[in-house]
């Protein structure tokens, strides 16, 4: 089984940037399943019908979210019927959507997890405990399981990292929209990596526009932010994983860009 896990989409150059590199890439890879974080896809705030199908028919399987879930409230009338949209799994009962889901594909079944995180974050539950509650419920249901942990702390990532090292997949950060150096396979033989970068403009502060972030610094005024232009970038991890055992054989993490 060959993966990619995409970190997040921003915006329309976001989308541009999947439109018109993410296919030379699976096929440079040879992909089987595609996971891409979309919370940033529509205008840099949440999601919305149009471009989660739009997402979703540009070969991409799954789409996990983050703590810009609920900014387009559109999601509201989509999130319960979409199972390929996934929201972090540790926000209270009664939650629209899901927090994980499992995939039937050709080479076996693959679980993904959204959670968030909680160190500079909105207040959820402890994703520790809750993504430990939905491995109980999952146990023998699933060959691969993916977590997108959505966290702003590193050491927060990296925490949970190595506390589910062994237990599922890979473990994939996303959120600070920067991508890190630090991929590997951990001892117990999880994949990890605690960020998979942006898939956006790349001429920008985290997809939005330079000018507006640094006069937001600058005045500690509110400022209106707007996703920024020009040239566009896409990344993100390929994982390959052996189909005998279903253990991780490689991450590699890719960056590629378009100039405009
Ligand atoms: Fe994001
Ligand atoms: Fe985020």
């Amino acid at each position: 089984m060959r993966m990619l896990v995409i970190g997040d989409i921003v915006g329309r150059p976001g989308r541009r940037a999947i439109k018109e590199m993410l296919s030379e890439i699976k096929d440079r890879y040879a992909v089987d399943f595609t996971v891409a974080n979309g919370e940033n896809a529509a205008g840099g705030r949440g999601i919305n019908r149009e471009v989660t199908d739009e997402l979703l028919s540009s070969g991409i399987d799954v789409l996990t979210m983050g703590n810009h879930v609920w900014d387009n409230k559109e999601i509201f009338d989509l999130i319960d019927d979409q199972p390929r949209l996934i929201r972090p799994c540790n926000y209270p009962p009664g939650t629209p959507g899901r927090g994980y889901n499992i995939f039937e594909t050709p080479t076996g079944r693959i679980a993904v997890i959204n959670a968030s995180g909680r160190v500079f974050m909105d207040a959820l539950e402890c994703p520790f405990y809750k993504v430990n509650e939905i491995l109980e419920d999952l146990k023998g249901q699933w060959d691969i399981c993916l977590v997108d942990f959505h966290a702003e702390a590193t050491s927060e990532k990296r925490a949970f990292a190595y506390y589910f090292d062994g237990r599922v997949t890979a473990v994939l950060g996303t959120h600070t929209h920067i991508q890190t150096a630090d991929e590997a396979i951990l001892g117990g033989g999880t994949a990890y990596i605690t960020d998979l970068g942006m898939t956006g403009p790349t001429d920008s502060i985290l997809g939005m526009n330079k000018e507006q972030v640094i006069k937001k610094f600058l005045t500690q005024r509110p400022v209106r932010l707007e996703v920024a232009k020009g040239s566009v970038q896409i990344q993100g991890v390929f994982l390959e994983i052996s189909d005998a055992d279903k253990r991780v054989v490689k991450i590699e993490r890719f960056s590629q860009d378009r100039k405009l």
